[in-house]
């Protein structure tokens, strides 16, 4: 079978960079299933939906058509257009949080990134990507770090990219997200079965990526 490296843990972890990283040394697709659920929460705040109208955000998901395309940076168009720059906002991000608690919208999404298992191999990052879309993937890991941390890294990865931000804002809502994340009813952030845990907090992203990698090779 076709071999699959699933990344998980909660926002802010540096699951992204390490994901991009390790998946360019292995020479292996890279499925960001965030971006997948950004993308939806930018197609249901432009149709101006209820963030609670769980049957049209599923038609919604439906319907979409979404491309990536990686090169240096990830390009992602939704129906033809690009919305690569509107995926990193905490407006997007936030929106996205809610629309993926639904256990509806989730089923819906569930092709759409098991298609991404090609050959030579798929590095998956997310929330649930060892537990319920690759629950058979050969290697596992989880990332985590201490929400200060966590905040800390995505405050300057958004003024790096020229996003205002508050740093205490960033995270009260990153607190806010592990909750809504960890307490969902339908696939709530877990440590999946077998999966090799990594604490970030004290670590750079160089000696992430390596023991990565080593798992895998
Ligand atoms: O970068 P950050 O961790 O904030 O978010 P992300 O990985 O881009 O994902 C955005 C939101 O989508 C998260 O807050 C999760 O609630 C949700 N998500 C999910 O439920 N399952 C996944 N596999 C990936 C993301």
């Amino acid at each position: 079978s076709i071999p699959v490296l699933t990344i998980d843990g909660p926002s802010g972890a540096g699951k992204g960079t390490v994901s991009r990283a390790v998946s360019k040394i292995l020479g292996w697709h890279y499925l960001d299933s965030g971006s997948i659920y950004r993308s939806l929460a930018v197609a249901v705040l432009d149709a101006g939906l209820d963030l609670n109208d769980v049957t049209k955000i599923c038609a919604v998901a439906e319907a979409m058509s979404l491309e990536f395309e990686c090169g240096d940076e990830l390009v992602v168009r939704l129906n033809g257009g690009d919305i690569s720059g509107r995926l990193a906002t905490e407006t997007t991000g936030n929106a996205a949080s809610i629309v993926a608690a639904y256990p509806e919208v989730r089923a819906v999404l569930l092709q759409k990134q098991k298609d991404f298992q090609q050959l030579p191999g798929l590095v998956a990052d997310g929330r649930d990507m060892g537990s319920v879309v690759f629950p058979d993937a050969q290697f596992k890991v989880y990332l985590t770090a201490s929400a200060e941390e966590r905040a800390l890294r995505r405050y300057k990865q958004l003024i790096e990219k020229g996003i205002d931000a508050n740093l205490p804002q960033i995270t009260r809502e990153i607190e806010e997200r592990d909750r809504r994340d960890t307490q969902r009813a339908s696939a709530p952030l877990t440590v999946p079965e077998g999966a090799h845990f990594i604490d970030s907090s004290s670590l750079s992203i160089q000696q992430v990526i390596d023991q990565v990698v080593n798992l895998v090779e």
